[in-house]
C-alpha cells in the first residue's frame, strides 16, 4: 500500500531523507527540484514504512488507502509523474541531507552573532539552518515588524489551508531554542537602523520578503475597484497593514488578471462557502463580507495558453473540489512541441489533461462559479454606470467583461529597507549566493539576503529553506575567513 503526497505538500524535502528506499523525488540536489510543483512517492517502490509521514511538517502525506475522494487524483499525479519522467529505482544516487544527524557545535566552536530581519519562511529558515551547524555557535536576534511571526505563512497562505500553516509550528520550536531572542514589532530601518544591527552582530541577514502586488501597466489601473490580488489577501487574513481595505463584492463578477497560485487563492476564496472560513485566521470583517457578497462569478484571465499556466496542478485539483470551475473548450489548445524538459512536458500535459476534464463552460448554473480563460490578455479597464468593465483581446477579437472589482494578480514585489541596496525593477536586494552587492557591485561584508527578497516572488515555503542553506553556508564561510567582525 505505496504512500501518496497530496496537495499541500510545501517542498521542504524533511521526507525525503527520511526514506529508507529514496522514492521521493525531486530531491533538493536533483536539478527538477528548482521548478517542481510538488515531490511525488513512486509507488512501484514505496515500501509503505511510514517514515515520511512522520517528517512532513504540513501533513500532506497519507497511505493510499486512507485518501479521501477529495485528494483522490493525487494518487494517479504521484504514479504519472514516474511514468513520465521514469522509475525512482533508476536514479543513481541516494540524498543524503548534509545536516542530519549532525552534533551540536563543540564547546569551544567560535559564537556567531546575527540578525535576522524578518519572521517570515526565509527568516526562520535561516535560523534553524544556523542552528544545524557543527562548526559555530550562533546567537540569534529576530526582528520582526508585525506583532505577530510567520510572514506570508500567516498572512498569505489561503485561510482554508490550514495544514499547510502548521508548518509555522516548527518554525516556534526553532525561535524557542537557547541562543535565540525575538523581537516582535520591530521595523528594521524605522525603529532600529541597519547601521546599529550591523555594529553588534557579525552579519545581518535580511528575510523581508515580497508583501505588495507588482504595479499594473494597464490604461484603466488606477480606477477605484482595482486593487492587487494581494492587498485582498493580506486584508481577508488580517495583517494589519489592510485592515479597512476597500472591497467591492456588490456585482456579480470579479476579474482577475493573471493566473498563478494566488489567483486560484482569490478566485476560490470569493466562491467559497463563507462558513468554511470560520475558525481560520480569516477575519470577521472579511466573512461578514463574503457572507453578504453578491458575488457569482470570478473570471481569471490568462494572457497566455494554457500549457503556461502560471497556477499549479495540485492548486487546480483543489479549487476544483471546492467550486465548479468551467474552461471555454476553444481556449485549451495543445501545446506547440519545443525543448521544455521532460518535467516541465509533464506538467503542461497534466495541466490541459485536468483542464479537459472540467465540464465546459455552457454546464455553469446558478451556482457561483470559476471561470478560467486562456490567450486573452487584457487591453485596458474602464469605468460606466458605476461598473468597470475589462477589455482584452479574445484569441484576435476584442472581449470585454463587466465586474465591480479587479484583482490585479501578476505576482509581487518587495519594499526597500532603509540602509539596505535595493533594486526597484526587480524587487529584491541585490546579491550574489545571499552576500547583499553594494553600489559597486562588490559584497558588503557583513550583510546577507535570504527567500523571496534574495530570489525574487517564487516558490513555495520549503524553496525557502534551501535558498536559506546557501545563505548560512556563505555566511559562515565568511566568518571563518575573519570577513566578519562585530563589537
Ligand atoms: C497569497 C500567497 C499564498 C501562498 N500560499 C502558499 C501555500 O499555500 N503553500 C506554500 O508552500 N507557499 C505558499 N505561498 C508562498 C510562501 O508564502 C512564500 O514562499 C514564503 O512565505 C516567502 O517567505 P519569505 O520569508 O521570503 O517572505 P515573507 O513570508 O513575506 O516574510 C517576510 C517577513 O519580513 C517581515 N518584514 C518586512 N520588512 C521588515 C522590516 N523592515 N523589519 C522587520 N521585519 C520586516 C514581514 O513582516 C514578514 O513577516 C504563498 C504566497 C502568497 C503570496
Ligand atoms: N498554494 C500554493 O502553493 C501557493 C499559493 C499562492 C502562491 N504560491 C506561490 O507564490 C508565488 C507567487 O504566486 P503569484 O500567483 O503571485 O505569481 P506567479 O505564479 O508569478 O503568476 C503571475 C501571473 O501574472 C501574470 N502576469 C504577469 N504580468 C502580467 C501583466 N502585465 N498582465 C497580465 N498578466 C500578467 C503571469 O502571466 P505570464 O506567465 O504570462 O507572465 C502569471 O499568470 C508562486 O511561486 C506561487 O506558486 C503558492
Amino acid at each position: 500500500m505505496p504512500h501518496v503526497i497530496v496537495q499541500n505538500c510545501c517542498n521542504d524535502g524533511s521526507c525525503v531523507p527520511e526514506c529508507p528506499v529514496d522514492c521521493i523525488h525531486p530531491t533538493p540536489d536533483e536539478p527538477e527540484y528548482a521548478t517542481a510543483e510538488m515531490l511525488y512517492i513512486d509507488p512501484d517502490v514505496c515500501i509503505d514504512c511510514g517514515a515520511c509521514i512522520d517528517a512532513c511538517p504540513v501533513s500532506a502525506i497519507t497511505t493510499d488507502y486512507e485518501l479521501t475522494t477529495e485528494m483522490a487524483p493525487f494518487e494517479a499525479m504521484n504514479a504519472e509523474y514516474y511514468r513520465a519522467v521514469g522509475s525512482s529505482a533508476d536514479r543513481d544516487h541516494p540524498y543524503a541531507d548534509p545536516r542530519l544527524g549532525r552534533k551540536r557545535p563543540a564547546s569551544d566552536a567560535a559564537t556567531l552573532r546575527i540578525a535576522v530581519v524578518g519572521a517570515g519562511a526565509a527568516g526562520h529558515y535561516v535560523v534553524s539552518e544556523l542552528q544545524s551547524r557543527i562548526d559555530v555557535r550562533a546567537e540569534i536576534d529576530v526582528y520582526e515588524r508585525l506583532a505577530e511571526p510567520g510572514g506570508l505563512v500567516r498572512f498569505g497562505v489561503a485561510p482554508d489551508h490550514a495544514d499547510t500553516k502548521k508548518v509555522q509550528e516548527q518554525f516556534t520550536k526553532s525561535r524557542a531554542q537557547k541562543g535565540v531572542t525575538t523581537h516582535l514589532g520591530v521595523r528594521v530601518g524605522e525603529e532600529v537602523s541597519h547601521e546599529d544591527l550591523a555594529r553588534t552582530h557579525h552579519a545581518v541577514v535580511y528575510a523581508v520578503g515580497s508583501l505588495h502586488g507588482r504595479t499594473l501597466d494597464l490604461p484603466g489601473a488606477e480606477l477605484p475597484g482595482v486593487i492587487a490580488a494581494a492587498d485582498l489577501v493580506a486584508w481577508y487574513n488580517g495583517h494589519p497593514d489592510f485592515a479597512g481595505l476597500s472591497v467591492d463584492l456588490t456585482h456579480e463578477r470579479v476579474v482577475v488578471l493573471g493566473n498563478g497560485n494566488v489567483a486560484l487563492d482569490v478566485a476560490r476564496i470569493l466562491t467559497a462557502d463563507p462558513e468554511t472560513f470560520v475558525g481560520t485566521d480569516m477575519t470577521d470583517e472579511a466573512l461578514v463580507a463574503l457572507r453578504d457578497s453578491q458575488v457569482r462569478e470570478v473570471v481569471v484571465l490568462g494572457r497566455r495558453g494554457p500549457e503556461h499556466a502560471a497556477f499549479t496542478s495540485p492548486e487546480l485539483v483543489g479549487l476544483a473540489r471546492t467550486v465548479p470551475v468551467v474552461v471555454e473548450p476553444e481556449d485549451l489548445v495543445e501545446p506547440s512541441d519545443d525543448d521544455a524538459d521532460e518535467q516541465t512536458r509533464f506538467y503542461r500535459t497534466q495541466k490541459l489533461a485536468l483542464l479537459r476534464a472540467l465540464p465546459p463552460a455552457s454546464a455553469g448554473s446558478g451556482e457561483r462559479r470559476v471561470v478560467l480563460r486562456f490567450g486573452t490578455p487584457p487591453t485596458g479597464i474602464t469605468v460606466s454606470d458605476g461598473a468597470l468593465s475589462v477589455a482584452f483581446d479574445d484569441h484576435g477579437a476584442p472581449g470585454s467583461l463587466d465586474c465591480g472589482m479587479v484583482l490585479a494578480s501578476i505576482g509581487l514585489r518587495g519594499t526597500s529597507v532603509p540602509g539596505v541596496p535595493y533594486d526597484e525593477a526587480t524587487g529584491t536586494i541585490p546579491n550574489t549566493d545571499g552576500r547583499v552587492l553594494g553600489p559597486d557591485g562588490a559584497a558588503l561584508p557583513g550583510v546577507y539576503v535570504a527567500g523571496w527578497c534574495k530570489r525574487g516572488p517564487t516558490g513555495v515555503i520549503g524553496t525557502n529553506r534551501f535558498d536559506a542553506r546557501g545563505t548560512v553556508d556563505a555566511l559562515v564561510e565568511d566568518f571563518h575567513a575573519g570577513i566578519l567582525r562585530a563589537e
